[in-house]
């Protein structure tokens, strides 16, 4: 079972213990099934008492989440030796990866193989004999990855820690990451017979099962980190000062801290004293560290997922064109810690930042050559059959 599951399950005995109140149990009967076996919450008091800061977690989903959230067995290291010749003396297009001994290298390309690809193997990034070519989407996406990933684990650390991530933080074996977004069409308006609702007033499933705004992420993962806070600090205006944030400004910043909680599966109190949303004196330390990513994501997705674009072939984007891109949750997966916060980086310790020689440079992909794409499915006869039904390419959007 996935962590979008374990949730929506969560959120039906929500909506069925309303129901209950209302008192339609004959009609709820049937979708209330799954709540009566939920056991017991575990409530764990995070604050000082009397403040009410608890953390409320079913030990059901819990045991679920542990075991999905295993960090996989390492590849046996290479031993060093000394003079031993460098990958970027042996090939001819290595761009990144150039400093390590060939042997570490070739480790390094076995494990990407089982994080990212494993059904495919070396050929979801190589095709043919001569492994130099940029000649497939993959393989070029996979260099600007292998950047990103150094330029996390180096420029962030305020938020990732000494635990850090690797290429399976994001894919746990997938070649597209479990919880990936894309900016959201235009709401349904009904012909246009019915008004904007701005994004409004429909379930959004990344933000909690609200309906506050569906897409906070295009607002604040991209653009307005700074736009977050909507807080007045004076009960009355005062002279001078307005208390002029609309209602909708908050409920777009809450619809975002729904996502924030979801992701990490905890509550608001995990970063926040509610008796003061917006003081940070009084909130626990997570929220200093959920401010730094708020200021990393925009990184990632400006700089290395947007970017990226006119690389992508046409299935992997989103219905308006756009990239792929990242949110709390394609690292977090339901944990407050990504994989419980074991580091992967003494195992794999390329990933720790730029190594020498290596460049962290964005390509210039503005005159981008069509490349291959490893998932185009060659149709061998006229007959249709249900083998050449791509499941990468039929599931495209994530949390559904
Ligand atoms: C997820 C994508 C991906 C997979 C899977 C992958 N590679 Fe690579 N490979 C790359 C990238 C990206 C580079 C370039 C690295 C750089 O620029 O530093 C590369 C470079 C290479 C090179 C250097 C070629 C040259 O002359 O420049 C070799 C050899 C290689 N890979 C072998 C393999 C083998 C063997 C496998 C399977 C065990 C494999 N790769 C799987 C992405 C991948
Ligand atoms: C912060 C999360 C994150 C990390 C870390 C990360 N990736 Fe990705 N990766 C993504 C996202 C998001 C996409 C876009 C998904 C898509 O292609 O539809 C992606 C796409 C890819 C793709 C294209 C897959 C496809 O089928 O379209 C490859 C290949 C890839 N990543 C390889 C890597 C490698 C190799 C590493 C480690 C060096 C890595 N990634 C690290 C988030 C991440
Ligand atoms: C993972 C940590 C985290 C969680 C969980 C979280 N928040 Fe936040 N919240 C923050 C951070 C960080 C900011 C400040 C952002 C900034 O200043 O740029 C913030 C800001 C806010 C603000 C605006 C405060 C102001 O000064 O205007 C409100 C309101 C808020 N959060 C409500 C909530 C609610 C309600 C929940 C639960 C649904 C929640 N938060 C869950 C980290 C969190
Ligand atoms: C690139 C991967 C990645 C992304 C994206 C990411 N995080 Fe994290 N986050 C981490 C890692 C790794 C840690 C563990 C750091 C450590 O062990 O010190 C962490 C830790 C945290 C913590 C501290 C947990 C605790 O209980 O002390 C908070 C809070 C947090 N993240 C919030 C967020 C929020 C909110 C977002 C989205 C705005 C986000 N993260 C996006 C990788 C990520």
């Amino acid at each position: 079972m996935k962590m979008s599951d374990l949730h929506r399950r969560a959120a039906r005995c929500m909506v069925s213990s309303r129901a209950i109140k209302l008192g339609v149990i004959a009609v709820m009967a049937a979708s209330v099934q799954g709540c009566f076996e939920a056991p017991p919450m575990d409530t764990e008091q995070v604050g000082f008492r009397g403040v009410g800061m608890w953390s409320t977690t079913n030990p059901d989903i819990t045991e679920q989440l542990v075991a999905l959230n295993q960090v996989p067995a390492a590849l046996p290291a290479t031993p060093a030796v000394e003079g031993a010749p460098k990958a970027g003396d042996i090939y001819q297009n290595v761009q990144v990866l150039g400093d390590l001994s060939v042997a570490e290298f070739a480790r390094t390309m076995a494990t990407i193989t089982q994080w990212v690809s494993p059904e495919q193997g070396c050929a979801y990034c190589h095709e043919g004999a001569n492994f130099a070519e940029d000649n497939l989407y993959t393989k070029v996406v996979s260099r600007r990855m292998m950047q990103m990933t150094q330029n996390i684990n180096s420029e962030w650390s305020d938020h990732v820690g000494a635990t850090g991530v690797t290429c399976y933080t994001c894919h746990r074996g997938n070649n597209v990451p479990e919880y990936i977004w894309f900016e959201q069409d235009g709401p349904v308006t009904a012909g246009g017979m019915s008004g904007n609702s701005y994004q409004q007033n429909h379930v959004g499933t990344e933000v909690g099962y609200t309906s506050m705004l569906s897409d906070p992420f295009s607002k604040y993962l991209m653009g307005e980190p700074d736009k977050i806070r909507v807080a007045a600090q004076n009960a009355l205006p005062m002279r001078g000062e307005t208390n002029n944030q609309p209602t909708q400004a908050l409920e777009n910043t809450w619809s975002l801290m729904m996502h924030m909680s979801d992701s990490l599966g905890v509550n608001c109190t995990h970063c926040h004293n509610s008796r003061n949303f917006s003081s940070w004196e009084q909130s626990p330390p997570a929220r200093i560290t959920a401010w730094h990513a708020l200021q990393m994501v925009p990184e990632i997705n400006n700089d290395y997922m947007t970017p990226l674009q006119p690389i992508y072939p046409d299935h992997r984007l989103g219905s308006l064109d756009d990239a792929p891109k990242t949110n709390c949750a394609t690292c977090h997966q339901g944990i407050n810690k990504p994989l419980y916060g074991v580091s992967m980086l003494e195992d794999y310790p390329e990933w720790k930042g730029p190594l020498e020689g290596g460049t962290l440079d964005a390509p210039d992909y503005t005159a981008a050559p069509a490349y291959g794409d490893p998932n185009a499915v060659e149709p061998e006869s006229t007959e249709p059959s249900a083998s050449l039904v791509n499941p990468e390419t039929s599931s495209k959007s994530v949390i559904q």
